[in-house]
This record gives C-alpha cells, sequence and structure tokens, in this order.
C-alpha cells in the first residue's frame, strides 16, 4: 500500500515536505496525485515544479459536495490510489469519500485535539491564552476533527508570540511529524488503527 494522493487548499508547505520525504527516501510512497478545491493555491506549483497530476475543482460549480466527490472518487480510482492525506484540505470529508476510502484517510490539524477543531485553530489558541497547544494526526471520519488520534505532539505558546510565530513553530512540528506518521502507517499497512 503505497500510492497516495495529497488532498490541499493552500500554500501547502506540508505537501512540500511530504515531496522533499518521498525525494530523500525517508517517506517510501508514490503521490499520485494532488487534489485541490482552490484552483489558484500555491500547492498546485509546488505540484507542477514535480511533475505530480493535479485534480483541482471548484466546488461551487457542482450540485452538492457527493457529485464532486464522486469525481474525485474517479480520479483517484484512476490512479490506483490506496490511500489518501489531507494536508491543509479545508473541507469536511463527506460520504462518497468516506464508503470508499475510511480508515484510509488521514488529516494533520494545528491544535492538541479535541482541543480548538475546526477553522483557524492557531487563532482559537491564542484567543484562549493557553500555554500549549499542539498538532494531532488522526484518521478521518464525517465529524470535524473528530477521527480516531493517531499521534499528537504538545508545541508551547510563548509569551509575545504572534500567529506568525507561532504558525511557523507549529508547520516546523508538523513537517517534521506528517511524513514520518504517513510513512510507518503505509509500512505496516495500518488501516483505520488496524494493522492488515
Ligand atoms: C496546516 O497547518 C494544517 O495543520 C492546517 O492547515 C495548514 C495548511 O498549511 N489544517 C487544518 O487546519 C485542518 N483543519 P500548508 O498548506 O502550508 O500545508
Amino acid at each position: 500500500m503505497n500510492k497516495i494522493a495529497v488532498f490541499a487548499s493552500g500554500s501547502g508547505s506540508n505537501f512540500q515536505a511530504i515531496l522533499d520525504a518521498v525525494e530523500e527516501g525517508l517517506l517510501q510512497a508514490d503521490i499520485q496525485l494532488l487534489v485541490c478545491d482552490k484552483p489558484g493555491a500555491k500547492v498546485i506549483e509546488r505540484a507542477r515544479d514535480h511533475h505530480i497530476p493535479i485534480f483541482t475543482f471548484v466546488p461551487n460549480s457542482f450540485e452538492s459536495k457527493a457529485h464532486f466527490e464522486k469525481e474525485i472518487v474517479n480520479e483517484l480510482k484512476r490512479y490506483h490510489v490506496e490511500f489518501i492525506v489531507l494536508a491543509g484540505y479545508m473541507r469536511l470529508i463527506g460520504e462518497v469519500l468516506l464508503r470508499d476510502f475510511e480508515g484510509r484517510i488521514v488529516n494533520i490539524h494545528p491544535s492538541y485535539l479535541p482541543a480548538f477543531p475546526g477553522k483557524d485553530a492557531i487563532g482559537q489558541a491564542l484567543q484562549a491564552n493557553v500555554s500549549e497547544t499542539g498538532v494531532t494526526v488522526h484518521f478521518v471520519d464525517s465529524g470535524m476533527d473528530t477521527g480516531p488520534i493517531i499521534e499528537q505532539v504538545k508545541i508551547p505558546v510563548l509569551p509575545g508570540d504572534t500567529r506568525e510565530t507561532l504558525q511557523e513553530r507549529i508547520q516546523k512540528a508538523e513537517h517534521r511529524l506528517y511524513p514520518a506518521i504517513i510513512n510507518k502507517l503505509l509500512q505496516k499497512d495500518i488501516i483505520g488503527g488496524i494493522v492488515q
């Protein structure tokens, strides 16, 4: 099991970390496809630079989530994708994708879940004035950042931290953690927390 697709919506620094880990041999995976719901996102440039096939779509131009997820599933099947990595894909996964891939979809979230789920987890942590937050990698279910947790690390919030400084510290941890966890899951053939 090593054919993966990465889903992203934004800058793609985690996508880049995954690509780099593959190229350095630290992550034994073939990135078959980037799926992106924002046709102008920077992550698309990164995929193009590395000759990774891209499937980009405009969600609003579809009748429903089920309709665009059907298109995504068709693309995933075309590339024989077995495992999905969400890397800043800012959308809930719906029942069409879950039907075929539940247990084979992971997500990274910039908080120590269950604290601060959903959008702007870093802003939420700053607003709450906590002394530490974190990073969580988890399997994806139909909820908002609710699936079974695979691994978490704590990250301190330092006096004077701004969104930028805290995000930088969090993303540094994400870039180290995510490729290593993905590699472990793929090598051990772990689906939904169960070794196959
Ligand atoms: C990452 O920090 C990731 O944890 C977060 O989006 C950022 C994407 O950055 N994901 C979520 O908030 C999901 N709920 P990137 O595009 O530079 O990888």
